[in-house]
């Protein structure tokens, strides 16, 4: 990893270390070239700048030059700790994209235990039976656990550990069996009056029981061979689609996770644009539930928040980390991060439906924002919301080239552009939601 002495002189690092040494210093790269202080001060020692054993520069000074090395060296090293994990991040954002694009397409969007109803309903239609549960074992307590049944009493137990009761002995064993007297078998728990007779099979993973199906009857000796044939070859598909739910399931987690985190450190790499997100997507949040939003419609506004700005990955840095205001060009690249936001969610179907909301959080009411200068109820709700929900922010925060407005001023300033920028309905969610605060 290279360091960037120069970007060091840009947050002011080098002003800061001369007013606390009162010291005046030179910076050179290693090839020589000056990149802070004056050239013609007499200097009289020279140190040079090392990490992880290589010089990537010179400090010459007074007689505080030796310390202004190690600070310089200091302030370097974390500037390239915080790069690197930004990189780390993003190789695991990709990688992640790939399992779950392969996974999504072998669990479809079932949860595991929408599977476990639409196995228990499939085997319901093809054998007789009056109850039916499908259990599955619980992997961090070990306990099985009824997650789906048909013509069950609720005080039937929904818990058992291994070995407890017939289902519990089958998921030890891993064999199917039929039960055709209940009341003769030791193994048939008090309480299950109603039931003469049961079929139950393991769900399989290779050697692995991941859960047993149960199937009971009022009526003695209801199953036969067949039968348990038939539930034998259920139990394979069904066993196959819950584990690729439940894969899903923990992939769609970790990969939320991993982006958070990507937005995270998008944020922390402009240190004033700190806990912008996290702030955005509060804010966010507290209109919606001032306009009545739906669950769903709060789930999508909750993410298309966390990643309004993920499309920032594809801005270059030195436009991204510009201090001062930008040139044309420069703007007309930063504004592209909406576009970028697209492309990045574009490729895993889970995201699809919170990409209007990232590409469009700069679009304005009046029709006159970007990328696409839609207008009105052109622009999907939950980009109007975050269009507020950011500025706010943006306005109530410090930034390199001006200090924050007070809140009241950036109520005023947001109430001002209430229908030419902003929708008018989610301004008014808006006051009255940060009211409550
Ligand atoms: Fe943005």
């Amino acid at each position: 990893m290279k360091l960037d002495l120069g970007r060091l002189r840009k947050k002011g690092v080098y002003a800061l270390i001369a007013e606390v040494c009162a010291e005046p210093f030179l910076v050179q790269n290693v090839e020589g070239r000056i990149l802070y202080g004056d050239s013609d001060s007499d200097y009289t020692t020279k140190y040079p700048l090392l990490f992880q054993d290589e010089q990537f520069g010179w400090i010459s000074g007074g007689k505080r030059a030796y310390a202004i090395s190690r600070l310089v060296m200091l302030f370097a090293a974390s500037e390239c700790e915080k790069k690197e994990l930004g990189q780390e991040t993003l190789a695991k954002y990709r990688e992640l994209i790939f399992l779950y694009d392969i996974t999504e397409k072998l669990a479809a969007s079932l949860r595991p235990q929408e599977v476990a109803i639409l196995v228990i309903s499939e085997v319901n239609k093809l054998i007789k039976a009056d109850k039916v549960s499908l259990m599955l074992i619980n992997e961090e307590n070990g306990l099985l656990e009824v997650i789906a049944r048909l013509g069950e009493e609720a005080k039937t137990k929904l818990t058992l550990k291994l070995g407890e009761g017939i289902a519990g002995n089958i998921a030890l064993s891993g064999k199917a069996e039929i039960i055709n007297d209940t009341r003769r078998d030791p193994r048939f728990l008090e309480g299950r009056h109603k039931v003469s007779s049961m079929m139950c099979a393991p769900l399989r993973i290779k050697d692995r029981v991941i859960g047993v199906i149960n199937l009971s009857s009022a009526e003695p000796a209801n199953y036969t061979a067949e039968d348990l044939k038939l539930l034998s070859v259920l139990t394979l598909q069904a066993a196959a689609a819950i584990e690729n739910a439940r894969l899903y399931d923990n992939l769609k987690e970790a990969f939320l996770t991993t982006v958070s985190t990507l937005a995270e450190t998008i944020d922390k790499r402009d240190p004033y644009t700190g806990g912008h997100t996290k702030r955005v997507m509060e804010y966010s949040l507290a209109i919606g539930n001032f306009l009545g939003l739906s669950n769903p419609e709060r789930e999508r506004l909750k993410l298309a928040a966390i990643l309004h700005d993920i499309g920032k990955i594809g801005v270059r840095d030195n436009i991204l980390l510009k201090e001062g205001k930008l040139d044309e060009t420069e703007y007309n690249e930063m504004k592209r991060h909406t576009v970028y936001g697209e492309e990045v969610l574009k490729y895993i179907k889970f995201f699809n439906d919170i990409i209007p909301g990232v590409k469009s959080h700069h679009e304005r009411y009046d029709g006159r924002g970007y990328p696409e200068g839609l207008s009105g109820e052109q622009t999907d709700i939950i980009a109007r919301i975050i269009a507020v929900a950011d500025t706010f922010d943006a306005m109530t925060s410090d930034r390199p080239y001006r200090k924050a407005l007070s809140k009241e001023a950036a109520f005023a300033e947001i109430k001002k552009n209430s229908g030419s920028q902003y929708d008018p309905q989610v301004v008014e969610a808006f006051l009255k939601a940060v009211a409550m605060w």
